[in-house]
């Protein structure tokens, strides 16, 4: 989306430096374990491919992505390094998969059976236990024991490489959360287990963000890093010193008005002037992915100021109240970003919304331009 002069009306603004120094900043806060890069849902929301090749660039070991497509789309891009897909439906594209070097996961026997099925070669394929979750992965107990056994017969017969065991934490963002000691205590369960059943496990790995944290002892031979590496804190209680935010969106004001007291603003009326102010139109909305809980809550920055939204979010467009603000049409505001002239940051956004930071970047969708600073 471009204004006349080129100038992008909405852009989201990626500082690949401020990224790759994340992923260095959590490297160093589990030295000892290989690190995963997570760019599933399109980087979080910052675009993909850019996010992975910072990604290699600043050593991370692997790539993570839920979905065969996102995998395949890596590979598309030049990426030809170690990538790992968890999320696969039935009638996924195994063979592709396998053939383009991608590790798979196998979360229950029926998938396993189905990897060898379609896999033209012995495929390199990693196990996914539920310590807990109860989302994918074998449940630990006798779904987790029909997965161990089908991988020790496929091991035997030569039809399979078991190259991890892995699981998720289901609280790590709650530091005094007894769970994510039972899943620890779980996976490691789970781990013997198989061992036990004459295969070895490969890469064992459990930490997501908070985990790297809240949970040194699961940091195990890898761990997995998403929202911290985009520089936003998984949640105000587990707060990562020494990262910082990637993203910026900001957006041309489409027009600038002065209103007298007593004006209404945007759909249901919602918000009303009790002075005479200047509005500003910003035309992004939630078609491109702003949350409309937060109408009437969230803020933005202009000029090194915070200026408040007023009335309802529309798909759109919004309204934000710039005061005795000289601002022209045209001028930037900004929605969020790291906080350097005074904006608000993601997790400002996600409060005001009622949500997580995470679902802040992930939505940013539609009509936004992204530049890319830093790309090497
Ligand atoms: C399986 C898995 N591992 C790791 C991550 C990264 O988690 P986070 O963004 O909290 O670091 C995710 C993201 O939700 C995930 O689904």
């Amino acid at each position: 989306m471009s204004g006349a002069n080129g100038a992008p009306a909405a852009e989201l603004v990626v500082d690949l430096d401020a990224y790759r120094e994340n992923l260095r900043v959590l490297r160093e806060l589990a030295p000892a374990s290989q690190q995963m890069a997570v760019v599933k849902a399109n980087g979080y929301g910052h675009g993909m491919v850019p996010i992975a090749r910072a990604a290699r660039d600043a050593g991370a070991d692997w790539l993570g992505v839920a979905r065969p497509e996102e995998a395949l789309a890596l590979r598309s891009a030049g990426d030809d390094g170690p990538v790992l897909c968890w999320l696969e439906t039935p009638g996924a594209p195994f063979a592709e998969l396998v053939e383009a070097g991608i590790e798979v996961t196998a979360s229950s026997a029926e998938q396993l059976e189905e990897i060898l099925a379609a896999a033209p070669s012995r495929p390199r394929v990693q196990l996914k236990v539920d310590t807990g979750l109860s989302r994918n992965g074998a449940r630990f107990g006798a779904d987790w024991s029909a997965l161990v056994r089908a991988a020790s017969r496929a091991q035997e017969s030569g039809r399979v490489q078991i190259t991890g065991v892995w699981s998720h934490f289901a609280c790590a963002d709650e530091p005094d959360n007894p769970a994510s000691a039972e899943q620890e205590a779980v996976f490691i369960g789970a781990v013997d287990e198989l061992r036990g059943a004459g295969v070895e496990p490969g890469l064992r790995h459990l930490s997501n963000s908070a985990g790297i944290l809240t949970r040194p002892s699961a940091h195990f031979d890898l761990v997995r890093v998403g929202i911290a590496s985009y520089g936003i804190d998984p949640d105000p209680a587990v707060r990562f010193p020494g990262v910082r935010p990637v993203l910026t969106a900001r957006a041309r004001l489409a027009q600038v008005k002065e209103v007298e007291a007593g004006a209404r603003v945007s759909y249901g009326y919602r918000w009303t002037a009790d002075h005479p102010t200047r509005l500003g139109l910003v035309p992004v909305g939630y078609g491109d992915g702003l949350h409309r809980t937060a109408s009437n809550r969230a803020e933005m920055g202009y000029a090194g100021r915070r200026v408040p939204v007023r009335g309802t979010i529309c798909m759109d467009q919004c309204v934000i109240d710039l005061g005795e603000l000289p601002a022209r049409r045209g001028d930037l505001v900004t929605l969020f970003g790291p906080g350097d002239d005074g904006e608000p940051t993601a997790e400002e956004w996600a409060q005001a919304a009622g949500t997580i930071g995470y679902e802040i970047v992930t939505r940013l969708a539609g009509r936004w331009t992204r530049t890319y600073r830093g790309e090497r």
